[in-house]
C-alpha cells in the first residue's frame, strides 16, 4: 500500500515536472501578432544595415564598407536587439562571420523551411521560446559587390574579405537567390 502511495507520488512529480516550462500552445491570432512584430523589426533592421552600408561605399567604396561591416554589423544587430528586448540574428549555410553560421537543430529545420517555403513563420521550440524566421535574399545589385562571383568583387575588396573572414563562404550568389535568414527570439 505504502509502495503504491510512493510511486503515485513519483508519478506526480515526475509528470508534474513535465509540464514546466511548457507554455501553451500558441493561437492564430497571437502568431500573425509575431509575423507582424517580426516583418516590422526585421525591416528596421534590414534598412539600417542597408544605409550604414551605402554610406560606407559611398564614403571608401567597397574595401572601406568591408572594414566597416566587420565592426559594425553584429553591435548594430545588438543595439536594436536591447532596444525591442529581442535576441536578433542573421544566419546563413553559407556564413562571412563564424558567428552567423547555423549550429542548431531547430536553426537547420527552419532553414530547410525556409528554402522551400520562401516567407516568414514563426516556430514555438521545445523550450517554449518563439522565434521568428525569414528569408534575405541578395535582392540588389549593391550586394553581389560583396557576395558575388570573384568577377564582381573588386580583387582589393575580396583580398580584404579573405583576410578579415579566413572561412568565408559568402561568395558566389547572383541577384534573387537566397542568402540567409533573419532569426528574432522574443524574451516573454
Ligand atoms: C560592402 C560589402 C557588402 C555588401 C555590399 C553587402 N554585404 Fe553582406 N556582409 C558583408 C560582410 C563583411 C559581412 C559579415 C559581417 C559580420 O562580420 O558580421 C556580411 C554578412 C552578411 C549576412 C550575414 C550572414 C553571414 O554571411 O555572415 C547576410 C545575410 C548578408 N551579408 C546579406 C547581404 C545582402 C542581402 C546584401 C545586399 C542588400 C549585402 N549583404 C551586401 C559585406 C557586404
Amino acid at each position: 500500500m505504502q509502495k503504491g502511495i510512493i510511486v503515485l507520488l513519483l508519478l506526480t512529480v515526475v509528470f508534474g515536472s513535465c509540464q514546466i516550462g511548457q507554455k501553451q500552445k500558441l493561437t492564430e491570432q497571437q502568431e500573425k501578432e509575431y509575423i507582424i512584430k517580426g516583418d516590422s523589426i526585421s525591416d528596421f533592421m534590414q534598412g539600417i544595415l542597408l544605409k550604414h552600408v551605402a554610406n560606407a561605399i559611398n564614403h571608401g567604396g567597397t574595401e572601406f564598407a568591408i572594414g566597416f561591416c566587420n565592426m559594425n554589423a553584429i553591435p548594430i544587430t545588438d543595439s536594436v536587439s536591447a532596444l525591442y528586448h529581442v535576441q536578433i540574428q542573421r544566419l546563413s549555410d553559407k556564413n562571412r562571420n563564424p558567428d552567423n553560421a547555423i549550429k542548431t537543430l531547430e536553426d537547420s529545420l527552419a532553414w530547410q523551411k525556409i528554402k522551400s517555403s520562401s516567407s516568414s513563420f514563426i516556430e514555438q521550440q521545445a523550450s517554449g521560446d518563439i522565434v521568428y524566421y525569414k528569408p534575405i535574399k541578395t535582392g540588389m545589385p549593391t550586394c553581389l559587390k560583396c557576395h558575388g562571383s570573384s568577377a564582381e568583387i573588386e580583387s582589393k575588396t575580396l583580398a580584404l574579405i579573405n583576410e578579415k573572414y579566413p572561412d568565408d563562404k559568402a561568395v558566389g550568389y547572383s541577384q534573387g537567390d537566397l542568402r540567409g535568414m533573419w532569426k528574432i527570439k522574443f524574451s516573454e
